[in-house]
C-alpha cells in the first residue's frame, strides 16, 4: 500500500500559544478535515492559516483575484522646452569602441569566468585576441559560454551573436592573411540569486573557443591563448549614462541599426499626472538611463516563442515553467516606467546604450490611465453550511472576503460598474451575470464601497441571500476610481 500525504497539519506550540497550517495537497479534490475537534473546508491545492489553532484567517484558494483595466496613450518624445534646434532629430550619439579601449585592460592565458572577473562592476566583459594567419580563409568560430549573451566581432565588425545559459554558437567568419582581431563581448543580464549552488554557476566565455578549419585544414583551439580583458565599457567610465561627457556627436545623420552606440536626447516631461513609461519598441538590446538613473536593461527584440499559451489556466498542481503562459510571441517588456519624481517639467536627459542596433527615433512615451479596478473571489467547492455562518462560537471562518482598492493615493471608489454574487462569468471588463445571481449584489457593494479608497465585502448569504443553494458562489466587482 502506498501512502500519499494529501492532507497535513503543521502545528507550532509554545506554552499556551498555538498556530497551525492545514494543507490539502490534492490538485483536484476539495476536502473536509477535522482538526482539534472542528471541521474545516480545504479547497484543492490550498493551505489554511490558523494563528490560534482554531480560527482560519486565510486560505490560499480564497484570496481575492484583483486586477485593473488600464489603457495607454502614446505621445511622441517631446523636445525639451527652449530647444533652439528644431531641424535636427534631437538625438546625439557616441560610438563605443569595439575591443580594448581602456587603460586598465589586462592579459592572461586562458578564458576567465566573468562573474569573478568583473566583480559586478559591469555587465560587460571584453575578451580580445590577435592571431596571425599564413592565409585568409572562410571558416567557423565555435564559442561556448556560460551566458548570458555574447557578440563576436572579427576585425572590428559584428560577425554573430548568441544568447542563453550554456550557449554554444558556430559563427561563420572571414579571416584575412596576416593579423586578425577577435573581440568577444560577453554580458550578463542579471545574476541568479536562488537555487542550489546558484553562486557557482558562473557566466562568460569559459570556452572552448575554436576556429574550426583554417586554410591548411587544421583547426585552432584559442582557449589557452594570451587573451586581453577589459571590464566594462569605455562609455561606462566616461559617464555618458549621466549625459555629461562632451564628445556627443549631433552634426550628421543619426546612425540607426548600429552596434555599440550611445544615444542621448533631452525631453520635456509629458503633461498631466498620469504615470509615465518610455516605450522602447524599435530598440535592440541595451540599457537606458533617465537623468542619470538607470530605468533598466531593455531587449524588446527578444520575443518569446509563439506557442504554449492557453486561454484557460488552472493554478492547482505543481508549478511548471510552461504553466499559464501569457503573451506568447511578445517580448517580456517594452514599457519602462519612469517615476514622475525623477522628471523635471522642462528638461530631462534620456541616454541609451544600444548593443545590437535600433532606431531611437521610434521611441515614444506611454502614459497610463486606469479605467477600472476589479476583484473576484470564488469558492472553488460546494461550501458546507457552517462556512456561511458568521458564528464566532463555532470557531470556524465566515465566508471569504472581497477586497477592492483604488490604485493611487487620494482616489475614491466613484462608481460600481458591475457586481454579481452567484455564478458570474468572464474577466475584468467583461464580467457577465451567470444563471445564478443575487439581486442585492449591486446595492450591497455600492453601499459598502462608494466614497472609500478601499472596501471589504464579506461573501455571506446573510447579506446577499442565497440565489442558488448548494452551488459554489463567487462575487465579482468592477469599479471606477476618481
Ligand atoms: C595551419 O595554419 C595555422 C595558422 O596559420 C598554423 O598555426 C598551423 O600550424 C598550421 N597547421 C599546419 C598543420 O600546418
Ligand atoms: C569565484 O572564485 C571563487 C574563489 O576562487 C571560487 O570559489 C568560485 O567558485 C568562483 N566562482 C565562479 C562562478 O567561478
Ligand atoms: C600577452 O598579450 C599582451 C597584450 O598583447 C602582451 O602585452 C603580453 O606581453 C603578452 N604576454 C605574454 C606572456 O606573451
Ligand atoms: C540592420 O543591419 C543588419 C546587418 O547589417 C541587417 O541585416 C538588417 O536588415 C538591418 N535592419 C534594419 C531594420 O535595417
Ligand atoms: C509601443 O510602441 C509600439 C511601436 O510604436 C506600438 O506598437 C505599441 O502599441 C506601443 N505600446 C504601447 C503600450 O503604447
Ligand atoms: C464536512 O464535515 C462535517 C462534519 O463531519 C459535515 O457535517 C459536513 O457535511 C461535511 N461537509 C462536506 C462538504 O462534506
Ligand atoms: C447554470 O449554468 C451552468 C453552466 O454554466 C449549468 O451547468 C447549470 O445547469 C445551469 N443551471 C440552471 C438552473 O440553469
Amino acid at each position: 500500500m502506498v501512502l500519499v500525504f494529501l492532507f497535513w497539519a503543521a502545528v507550532y506550540k509554545t506554552g499556551s500559544a498555538c498556530a497551525a497550517f492545514l494543507a490539502n495537497n490534492d490538485d483536484t479534490s476539495d476536502a473536509n478535515v477535522t482538526f482539534n475537534g472542528n471541521s474545516y473546508d480545504l479547497p484543492a491545492w490550498s493551505v489554511s492559516i490558523l494563528p490560534d489553532c482554531r480560527n482560519v484567517v486565510l486560505n490560499t484558494a480564497k484570496i481575492s483575484s484583483v486586477s485593473t483595466i488600464s489603457s495607454f496613450t502614446t505621445e511622441p518624445l517631446k523636445e525639451e522646452i527652449g530647444s533652439s534646434d528644431d531641424s535636427c532629430s534631437g538625438w546625439s550619439w557616441i560610438s563605443e569602441p569595439v575591443g580594448i579601449s581602456k587603460a586598465d585592460s589586462f592579459s592572461k592565458f586562458g578564458l576567465l569566468e566573468q562573474v569573478n572577473t568583473t566583480g559586478d562592476r559591469s555587465d560587460y566583459l571584453w575578451y580580445s585576441l590577435s592571431i596571425d594567419l599564413d592565409a585568409g580563409t572562410q571558416t567557423v568560430l565555435h564559442i561556448e559560454s556560460l551566458g548570458h549573451a555574447l557578440h563576436a566581432f572579427i576585425n572590428g565588425k559584428l560577425a554573430g551573436s548568441g544568447t542563453g545559459n550554456k550557449v554554444k554558437v558556430d559563427i561563420p567568419v572571414t579571416l584575412v592573411a596576416g593579423k586578425n582581431t577577435i573581440d568577444l563581448l560577453s554580458l550578463t543580464v542579471g545574476l541568479k540569486n536562488y537555487g542550489a549552488f546558484f553562486d557557482t554557476a558562473g557566466a562568460g566565455i569559459t570556452g572552448p573557443v575554436i576556429l574550426k578549419s583554417l586554410a591548411n585544414g587544421s583547426s585552432l583551439d584559442l582557449s589557452s591563448q594570451n587573451w586581453t580583458y577589459q571590464i566594462g565599457l569605455k562609455g561606462e567610465d566616461l559617464g555618458p549614462s549621466s549625459g555629461s561627457s562632451g564628445q556627443w556627436n549631433s552634426q550628421s545623420t543619426l546612425p540607426t541599426n548600429q552596434t555599440l552606440i550611445w544615444y542621448k536626447t533631452n525631453f520635456a516631461s509629458p503633461s498631466g499626472s498620469d504615470p509615465v513609461a518610455i516605450n522602447l519598441t524599435g530598440m535592440g538590446k541595451g540599457e537606458a538611463w533617465v537623468n542619470g538613473q538607470s530605468i533598466g536593461r531593455y531587449w524588446p527584440t527578444n520575443a518569446s516563442p509563439n506557442d504554449g499559451c492557453t486561454d484557460s489556466c488552472n493554478y492547482r498542481g505543481a508549478y511548471q515553467a510552461s504553466k499559464c503562459l501569457k503573451n506568447c510571441g511578445k517580448p517580456s517588456q517594452t514599457l519602462y516606467h519612469v517615476p514622475r519624481s525623477w522628471l523635471q517639467p522642462e528638461s530631462n536627459t534620456l541616454v541609451l546604450f544600444e548593443e545590437i542596433g535600433g532606431n531611437p527615433e521610434q521611441i515614444t512615451f506611454a502614459t497610463k490611465q486606469i479605467a477600472s479596478v476589479c476583484s473576484h473571489v470564488s469558492e472553488s467547492h460546494p461550501p458546507h453550511v457552517d462556512l456561511w455562518n458568521s458564528d464566532a462560537e463555532s470557531g470556524r471562518t465566515v465566508g471569504p472576503v472581497l477586497l477592492l482598492e483604488c490604485p493611487y493615493p487620494n482616489q475614491m471608489i466613484s462608481s460600481i460598474k458591475f457586481a454579481s454574487f452567484g455564478t458570474p462569468q468572464g474577466t475584468c471588463g467583461n464580467f457577465k451575470h451567470g444563471n445564478c445571481s443575487s439581486n442585492k449584489a449591486l446595492s450591497v457593494v455600492q453601499k459598502g464601497c462608494i466614497g472609500s479608497s478601499s472596501c471589504r465585502i464579506e461573501l455571506s448569504i446573510n447579506t446577499f441571500g442565497d440565489p442558488c443553494k448548494g452551488v459554489a458562489k463567487s462575487l465579482a466587482v468592477e469599479a471606477s476610481c476618481a
